[in-house]
């Protein structure tokens, strides 16, 4: 008997005192002493990963963001009949599109690559959360560029045989825009993550300024349903994202070095170049067209219009963009930034020359 209940005693202090615990201790510590200090990570990295915030304000924003209310495959689609409109009718609204895609069709890998920026430089959480939220928003508004396009010309903007002058003509333009887009793409590309924030920002913010411009223009004025419902929908997002530019600028326009407002205003006459080859017309400076390009989309977005697009005449465009740029002015005066001359639009400031390199932003 005393065998067996030595035996159980063994087991029970076996129980609450496990050998294997012991063991255990003893080897976190052997191991704790042996450990080896990880090697430093260069900067630029995505890692170490961290969750700062600096800007709360910025989370609420996000938060609204999370559902955008509404998605292109949403959209009333089936009220939009092709053959309601002829044939010119349908090549120049995909002309539109595609001229719109320069800009909104690029938006979504331009925002990526900036929000990889934002982790490289170790941003704060919200602030890549809110690129992220821009990222998914123009990937929306690139679906819209291609499901419009589509709907007009199968196959398009370039996979088809456009069978009239105008056709060959957009075929033509487009081709020269899509160029011109792929120079954008190759120097914002290679340069982004050599800008400072401020800088960044304060170009992006253009961009939406203008896009938030365009779209309530375009809504305003088209009798397409299913584009109206794309223009609204598009301009609310686009009103987001400058609301973010802006939470953002608040916090960093009053730190600003002499050299970021110097190298702002150089940032404001490229951006505005590149961003009038849509708001207005898209003149020579970066821009390499062939002397048709001017007349052939002017006789496009004659016949954009004619078919209920929405598009806003040479002077109301001019106008508008006039009103967007003056908006944008009002936003950086307070911190000391010189607005640059924009004679295109009448607006007066700082000559300065006009660089292609520094042309960053994007709806
Ligand atoms: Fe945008
Ligand atoms: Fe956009």
């Amino acid at each position: 008997m005393n065998s067996v209940n030595d035996k159980l005693g063994n087991l029970a202090s076996s129980i609450q005192e496990p050998p294997e615990k012991l063991t255990e201790v003893t080897d976190l510590e052997k191991l704790l002493f042996e450990t080896g200090e990880a090697p430093v990570i260069e900067k630029k990295n995505i890692f170490p990963l961290e969750w700062n915030v600096q800007t709360p304000k910025l989370y609420d924003i996000y938060d609204g963001a999370r559902d955008p209310g509404w998605a292109p495959n949403k959209l009333p689609w089936d009220t939009l009949d092709p053959s309601k409109f002829t044939q010119d009718q349908r090549y120049a609204i995909a002309y539109w599109f595609s001229l719109l895609s320069v800009f909104d069709g690029s938006g979504p890998v331009v925002f990526a690559r900036a929000m990889i920026y934002t982790y490289e430089a170790k941003e704060e959480d919200p602030i890549r959360k809110c690129f992220f939220s821009v990222v998914r928003d123009e990937m929306n508004h690139e679906e819209i560029c291609g499901r419009a396009i589509k709907a007009m010309t199968p196959n398009g903007p370039l996979g088809y045989e456009p069978t009239t002058p105008l056709g060959k003509l957009a075929r033509n333009n487009v081709e020269w825009l899509y160029y011109n887009g792929s120079r954008y793409w190759k120097g914002f590309n290679a340069a982004v993550d050599k800008y400072s924030l401020p800088i960044l920002f304060t170009s992006f913010l253009f961009g939406e300024v203008a896009s938030s411009t365009l779209f309530h223009g375009m809504y305003e004025k088209t009798t397409i349903p299913v584009f109206k419902e794309a223009f609204k929908r598009i301009g609310q997002d686009e009103g987001r994202h400058l609301g973010i530019c802006l939470a953002v600028l608040q916090k960093l326009l009053p730190q600003l070095t002499p050299e970021d407002k110097e190298m702002i205003t150089l940032q404001l006459r490229a951006g505005f170049v590149f961003l009038s080859g849509i708001l207005f017309e898209p003149p020579e400076h970066f821009w390499q067209l062939p002397e048709t390009f001017i007349p052939a989309q002017r006789a496009l977005e004659e016949v954009a219009r004619s078919a209920g697009l929405g598009i806003l005449t040479l002077e109301e465009r001019k106008e508008n963009w006039k009103t967007a740029v003056l908006r944008m002015k009002a936003n950086l005066d307070p911190y000391g930034i010189e607005f640059p001359a924009l004679p295109e639009v009448g607006i007066s400031g700082k000559e300065v020359s006009f660089d292609a390199e520094k042309i960053i932003p994007i709806f």
